[in-house]
């Protein structure tokens, strides 16, 4: 069953124009805009959806405010598509709507969503520069793919979310640390995670979208850029032990936060889940305050 990777998330906001300049400024293209809101197109075909948060055609929130009202799972093909409903439908709702998007919810009650991949175009892990090849001073970064989403989810239900990805969607846990969360990628997707359930907290809700760019250059690029138009960075720029990806966060518009990420470790299945019993840590290196003074001298 290749789920591949996360096709869409849709959103539901309180502040429509604000969330789309948001993804606008982030480096999204818009798609298409319409009196419900705005569609985000990236270069593989996956989507941002913004919607009103009281739009009642979207799944019930998971929590208040504005936050991910859902996310839709790209797959390899219709066969698939029908297989996942077959298998889902024997012990919860699974309904198709008229583009042939299957809606059911996954086993703590995140809204979740099907559909056969749209094309587009995924260049891989970015390639080094060619020689007599120069970086571009000020160039913003084209986000490249979503690469993984990450929800909060209760310690006491960490083995039950986990468990539905893996046992019913052929997930692989990548990274499983007792104090913090499972990382898991899709079956047929070589990034190391496409979900992370961040389990530190005794609540369910929505943590980050990530947004993978070609390189490190673009993460520190993009944020500079959302630094300059006013937006809150959540966190510094650092690289992840855990998936080794280079990230910056920053407080989102339309809930949670959203994150550039670059050079994440590709994994398939000669890797071997890594146990943790106590986290090694959220990061290998963080810029810290003293950093970026010192980088302006
Ligand atoms: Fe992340």
């Amino acid at each position: 069953m290749p789920v591949s990777r996360v096709e869409a998330i849709v959103y539901g906001v309180d502040d429509i124009a604000g969330a789309i300049k948001y993804f606008q400024d982030w480096g999204l293209a818009c798609r298409e805009r319409t009196s419900q809101g705005a569609d985000f197109a990236l270069p593989t075909g996956q989507t941002v959806c913004i919607r009103s948060m009281s739009d009642a055609a979207l799944p019930q929130p998971i929590e208040g405010g504005p936050t991910v009202r859902e996310t839709i799972w790209g797959l390899d093909t219709k066969d698939t598509l029908d297989a996942i409903a077959a298998e889902l439908s024997g012990d919860r709702e699974v309904v198709r709507d008229h583009t042939g998007t299957l809606h059911t919810h996954d086993d703590i009650g995140l809204p979740i969503g099907f559909r056969v991949m749209a094309p587009g175009v995924d260049p891989g892990q970015a390639q080094p520069r060619g020689v007599n090849q120069s970086t571009e001073p000020g160039k913003l970064p084209t986000p490249i793919r979503i690469g993984h989403v990450v929800y909060f989810c209760p310690p006491s239900e960490l083995r039950k979310a986990s468990a539905f990805y893996t046992d019913r969607l052929k997930f692989r846990v990548t990274d499983r640390a007792s104090d913090l969360g499972d990382f898991m990628r899709c079956p047929g997707s070589i990034w190391h995670h496409n979900i992370f359930f961040l389990s530190v907290m005794p609540k369910t809700g929505w943590n980050h979208v990530a947004f993978d760019v070609a390189d490190v250059n673009e993460v520190l690029s993009g944020g500079h850029n959302m630094l300059k138009h006013g937006y809150k960075a959540y966190s510094s720029p650092g690289r992840h032990i855990m998936g080794s990806n280079v990230f910056w966060y920053f407080n989102a518009v339309c809930g949670g936060q959203t994150e550039y990420s670059a050079d994440m470790d590709m994994t398939d299945d000669n890797w071997k889940m890594r146990v943790w019993e106590r986290n090694p840590g959220a990061d290998q290196w963080l810029f810290t305050a003293q950093d970026i003074v010192s980088q302006h001298r």
